[in-house]
């Protein structure tokens, strides 16, 4: 049985003209009144898939811890205050988007079992075979971190990481089970996946900025914080998003071509740089770590924002 029923895109470079055509003043991302993930925290397990070093995957779990972490310094923008405005989305009974992210499993594979190029069914695969060995809730959100030398079908063509989700089987306790995926683009396309931190061969508009978190890992968190806002606004692709099946919006993806106003220096505002280091960032995470996250649309404000 073929397990993946959905792929989600998201344009990055590619997509500017096309964002600027959905982010007229009259934007609406329509809520079609299917689930959204409430259930709080949402509990996340992360499968880091190839070779990745320690402070890779420190990286990665200090942005999900971030989430739920207040930050001690005042009146800074922080990761969990950019969060906070998916409380804005509700779904028909009046619950919220969980507000608390918690690491509940991890696992790594080094031997790259199924290969170093996968199909999105692999991803699957992977998932499920994660959910048969380990006690993990199929309410949980499965995260797939694939390696800088692994390929996965559409990335950096189409994508620089996904969310899905499963047909119901055994595994999943006969549920459909949402999950994402996200790859490290350092060696196969940093300008696509990580432009903002990439020098481009052909030369581009802007000065790359310094990464806080190498370019690759900086590259991957941005594609994370896309796919974890869609996957909890529209897990199932029928919650948030405007669009037809062919090309769908959804909450970040609404507020692209904000991004790229972010960078612009009529924007200067919206970039902080680190002192000592130089590097680049917009919110502030545990630890002193700095990350550099995508606008998201607020359904309350009708705007898009990285702080609510
Ligand atoms: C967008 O949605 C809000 C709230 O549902 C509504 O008040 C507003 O008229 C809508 N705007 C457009 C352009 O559809
Ligand atoms: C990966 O998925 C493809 C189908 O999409 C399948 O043909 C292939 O056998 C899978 N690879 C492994 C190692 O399971
Ligand atoms: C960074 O430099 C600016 C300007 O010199 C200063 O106002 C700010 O306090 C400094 N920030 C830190 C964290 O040292």
């Amino acid at each position: 049985m073929k397990q993946v029923l959905l792929v989600v895109l998201f344009f990055f470079l590619n997509g500017l003209a096309f964002a600027i055509l959905v982010t007229q003043p009259s934007l609406n991302l329509s809520y079609h009144n299917g689930p959204i993930l409430s259930r709080d925290p949402l509990e996340v397990h992360i499968l880091f898939y190839g070779s990745f070093s320690h402070s890779q995957k420190a990286i990665v779990r200090a942005f999900l811890s971030s989430i739920s972490t207040p930050t001690k310094a005042k009146d800074v923008f922080t990761v969990q205050k950019w969060w906070s405005i998916t409380r804005g989305y509700v779904d028909l009974s009046g619950s919220v988007v969980a507000q608390n992210v918690e690491i509940s499993g991890e696992s790594t594979d080094v031997y790259y079992r199924l290969g170093k190029i996968l199909t999105t069914s692999n991803l699957t695969s992977l998932v499920l075979q994660y959910l048969q060995n380990s006690a993990a809730s199929p309410n949980s959100l499965h995260l797939v971190v694939t390696a800088a030398d692994v390929f996965v079908e559409g990335f950096c063509q189409d994508v620089c990481g996904q969310h899905l989700y499963t047909y119901p089987t055994v595994e999943t306790n006969w549920k459909m089970l949402p999950y994402a995926w996200v790859g490290n683009a350092e060696s196969q396309c940093p300008t696509f996946c990580a432009w903002r931190y990439a020098k481009s061969k052909y030369g581009s508009p802007t000065k790359p900025l310094k990464a806080p978190n190498g370019v690759g890992m900086d590259g991957l968190i941005f594609t994370l914080a896309n796919v974890l806002v869609g996957v909890v606004t529209n897990p199932f692709q029928n919650a948030y998003y405007q669009g037809d099946a062919s090309v769908v919006v959804e909450a970040v993806g609404a507020c692209m071509d904000k991004h790229a106003l972010g960078f612009d220096p009529s924007y200067p505002d919206k970039i902080l740089k680190a002192n000592k280091t130089g590097a680049s960032y917009n919110v502030h995470g545990i630890r002193s770590y700095k990350f550099l996250v995508p606008f998201i649309w607020n359904p309350q404000t009708h705007s898009c924002a990285i702080q609510p």
